[in-house]
């Protein structure tokens, strides 16, 4: 193997090679990378790196991204120049044009979706991304059987196993993307659809593919009766993502479109064995790990384990039965007492959710904050680790508007604090401030909330008395210290700034 590839590779290069000893390969089996494209390579996957931890911080973050544009503008020219300096057997200039034309096609279609779609419509298109990601591992996997590269044949076994797992991998996540986006996008019922004996079937699936897969390695290679397995892999593989992801609630999809995620990387990782491309393991590798750390962070934040997300079934029975104490008698307010409650508070705390999404009232509640901070408020953010659709999702709203990141707490640094809070303001969040969660049979009990009801007063802004994305009652809304705003968030904070002023 050559140097320049043990370097890139580093420990999965070094288990590549242990895994065949029977067969150790030839130095000549696998081409040399030019220099410079292992360099590019190398480039590339320091810029991921540095991508994902500049992601981590807010006064980082812009930079992260750019880390990551431009090591993805590094990896596509260092792809685009390996293409047309190795032997593509069709001739530079045709490869030269496909390459361009699906550049163009995927960078119209990119700059399109960009444009068009909403913060709030976020998930489903990295869920619809996920999915092509898992497509494209079906394709190339399955292409990869039936054109084998000459470095490829010499892996054998092993190669074959990655085939099989990459078109695995990216059938499930197919199916299971496209069907969480779906659910996401309303276009199909968010409950969770349960078969009787699903986990018998998830397993019973999981067992035939197992099965197949030993009928696939022993059968000769590329024969019908091979194939034949690794079409009933796929098949199977595709109706297990749709059984996977139909049988979990909207309530859990984020997490899901979070592990399809993770599950597009690890299919990307085993089509970068198998195609034999180093940078695409490294950052399907990237991907994999981070979107499961991420899985799980979310599941922590909702206090759910993975396994009973992944399992699935949450909100079958129970989880819209109304939680104790939401019936009796609300304060409505106007804008204008609200202005007034605001004027003769000292400490208030805003506390954003779904709703500040949806009404894009992000940028008058930046201006709603600038407005007391002059008279001399003190105002922070609470943020709850799963407030709005997507992890960070108030962070990136509040960045948008300008919000100082300085103000802009984490749920566990306020949550001590409410008692010494004149005012919460509480913009379009609902089950992130339920104190339902603290009672032992709630459907979300356990999960962490902002303790809000412990400040002085407390203001909700919403448009009715409407449950949250779980579907449970909130009692706060009949709390003595709570008062309810209704109304779309924006065109009300913007009433309280009209008050103000
Ligand atoms: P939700 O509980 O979804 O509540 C949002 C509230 O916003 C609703 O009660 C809605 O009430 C109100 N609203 C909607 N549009 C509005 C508008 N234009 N103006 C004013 N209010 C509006 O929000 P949350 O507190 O942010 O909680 C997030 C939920 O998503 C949690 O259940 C969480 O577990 C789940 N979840 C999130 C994630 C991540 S990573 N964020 C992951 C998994 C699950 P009205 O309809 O009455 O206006």
């Amino acid at each position: 193997m050559p140097a320049t590839l043990i370097a890139l590779v580093g420990p999965t290069g070094a288990q590549t090679a242990q895994a065949v000893p029977a067969a150790p390969l030839p130095a000549a089996a696998l081409p040399a990378l030019p220099s410079s494209v292992a360099l590019a390579y190398i480039a590339a996957a320091i810029l991921f790196i540095l991508a994902a931890a500049g992601l981590s911080r807010h006064e980082t973050s812009a930079a992260g991204n750019i880390a990551g544009a431009i090591g993805m503008g590094v990896a596509v020219a260092a792809a685009i120049g390996m293409a047309l300096t190795s032997d593509p057997g069709q001739g530079v200039v045709v490869t030269a044009v496909l390459i361009a034309l699906a550049l163009g096609l995927g960078a119209a279609i990119g700059m399109t979706l960009a444009r068009r779609v909403a913060m709030t419509g976020m998930p489903q298109l990295i869920a619809v991304l996920n999915g092509l990601v898992g497509l494209a591992a079906v394709i190339v996997g399955l292409n990869s059987y039936a054109s084998p590269e000459p470095a490829a044949e010499a892996l054998g076994a092993f190669h074959l196993g990655e085939v099989y797992l990459g078109v695995l991998v990216g059938a499930v996540t197919f199916t299971g993307s496209i069907l969480a986006a779906l659910k996401l996008a309303g276009r199909v019922p968010g409950r969770p659809i349960t078969l009787p004996g699903r986990n018998l079937l998830n397993l019973a699936a999981l067992l035939v593919c197992l099965a197949l897969l030993v009928a696939f390695l022993l059968l000769p290679e590329g024969s019908p009766a091979a194939w034949a397995c690794l079409a009933a892999m796929t098949i199977i593989a595709l109706l297990l993502g749709v059984h996977l992801v139909v049988a979990i609630g909207g309530g859990d999809m984020p997490v899901v479109v979070s592990i399809m995620n993770s599950y597009s990387g690890w299919a990307s990782a085993l089509t970068g064995f198998t195609i034999n491309n180093d940078l695409l393991i490294i950052t399907g590798a990237l991907v994999g790990s981070s979107g499961a750390y991420l899985s799980y962070l979310m599941c922590q934040a909702m206090n759910r384990s993975f396994a009973s997300v992944i399992l699935g079934g949450f909100g079958t029975e129970g989880s819209s039965a109304p939680a104790g104490g939401q019936d009796g008698p609300i304060d409505e307010v106007d804008a204008a007492s609200v202005a007034h409650l605001l004027q003769s508070a000292r400490r208030v705390v805003i506390t954003p959710g779904y709703g500040m999404a949806v009404a894009q009232a992000q940028y008058p509640v930046a201006t709603l904050t600038q407005m007391l901070q002059a008279e001399g408020v003190e105002v922070t953010f609470g943020i709850h680790p799963v407030a709005g659709r997507l992890p960070g999702h108030m962070n990136v709203l509040l960045a948008e508007a300008k919000v100082p990141y300085d103000v802009v707490l984490e749920m566990d640094e306020v949550n001590d604090d409410f008692g010494e809070v004149d005012v919460v303001l509480i913009i379009g969040a609902n089950d992130t401030v339920n104190p339902a969660a603290e009672e032992p049979g709630s459907p979300i009990a356990g999960m962490p909330v902002l303790r809000v009801w412990e400040a002085r007063r407390v203001v909700v802004f919403k448009r009715s008395m409407a449950a949250g994305y779980a579907g449970v009652q909130n009692p706060l809304f009949f709390r003595e210290n709570t008062s309810m705003l209704f109304g779309d968030a924006k065109e009300t904070v913007e009433a309280i700034i009209r008050a103000l002023e």
